[in-house]
């Protein structure tokens, strides 16, 4: 795994839409997962800034979002759909016909994530995997004791998900959706690349079980050690639990 330790939350969120840039610029169709949740949207704000000053663009890129909640209509102001067009795709020229988000009102969810699945392949594959971590250690939202082969599937949320959760639904955890559709640990796998990011004190535990713990279901970011190209893009606090050294982004 390739850390790379940087000063605060701005210079994660620089370094990571580096990494993307660089994606596009070569491979102008590339297939890119996104992430949502509060640790990616400095990466969106500068990905926005990119293609307004500098042209970076995105009209050729499809995308596949990692998980929506359960119950959730694409027009909820919690749903992440609205999530992910509020924050950056309808700032940017992404062409709504390539982006992909789960859908969790769909009637038949089994028969609607093996089609996601399918879809990613008929794509190709992701080329880069975006990805926060929870406090739990849970990549999109497999939970701890997700299989670590797992597929697109429907998830019950862990106390901890729904707990953090709340704050996007005034602060009331019973109107937190309970279940996700979410990505499996072994479709993420498959991405040619991953990119995680972490920020914060809060997911300084997780991200040293993910670094220099062992692989375990328990916490299923520590499947990313088998991964040949892993990023992790951490600032300070989240870091502050490691032992070891790191590369340190010195850029910044
Ligand atoms: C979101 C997702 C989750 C979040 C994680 C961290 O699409 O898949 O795994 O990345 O819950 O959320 P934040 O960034 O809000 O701390």
């Amino acid at each position: 795994m390739r850390v790379i330790i940087t000063k605060d939350y701005d210079a994660m969120s620089r370094r990571a839409a580096g990494f993307v840039r660089e994606l596009i610029e070569r491979k102008p169709d590339a297939v890119i997962g996104f992430a949502t949740g509060s640790t990616p949207i400095g990466l969106y704000r500068e990905l926005i800034r990119m293609h307004r000053e500098e042209g970076l663009d995105f009209s050729k890129i499809v995308t596949f979002n990692l998980d929506e909640y359960i119950g959730l209509p694409k027009d909820h102001p919690e749903s992440y759909h609205t999530f992910m067009w509020e924050n950056l795709f309808k700032h940017i020229n992404v062409n709504p016909s390539n982006v992909h988000i789960p859908d969790g009102t769909v009637p038949d969810v089994e028969a609607y994530c093996e089609w996601y699945e399918e879809r990613i392949k008929k794509f190709g594959g992701i080329d880069l995997q975006i990805l926060g971590i929870g406090r739990d250690g849970h990549i999109g939202f497999n939970e701890p004791g997700s299989s670590l082969g797992s597929r697109t599937r429907i998830k019950t949320l862990a106390k901890e998900t729904l707990e953090d959760n709340a704050r996007f639904f005034g602060g009331d955890i019973n109107k937190v959706p309970k279940q996700a559709i979410t990505m499996g640990v072994g479709t993420i796998m498959e991405a040619k690349v991953l990119l995680l990011l972490a920020s914060g004190k809060k997911k300084a535990e997780a991200v040293k079980k993910t670094v220099e713990g062992p692989i375990t279901a328990m916490v299923p970011a520590s499947i990313m050690q088998l991964h040949p190209k892993a990023i992790l893009i951490l600032d300070q606090e989240a870091a502050s639990l490691l032992e070891r050294e790191y590369e340190y982004d010195s850029t910044v």
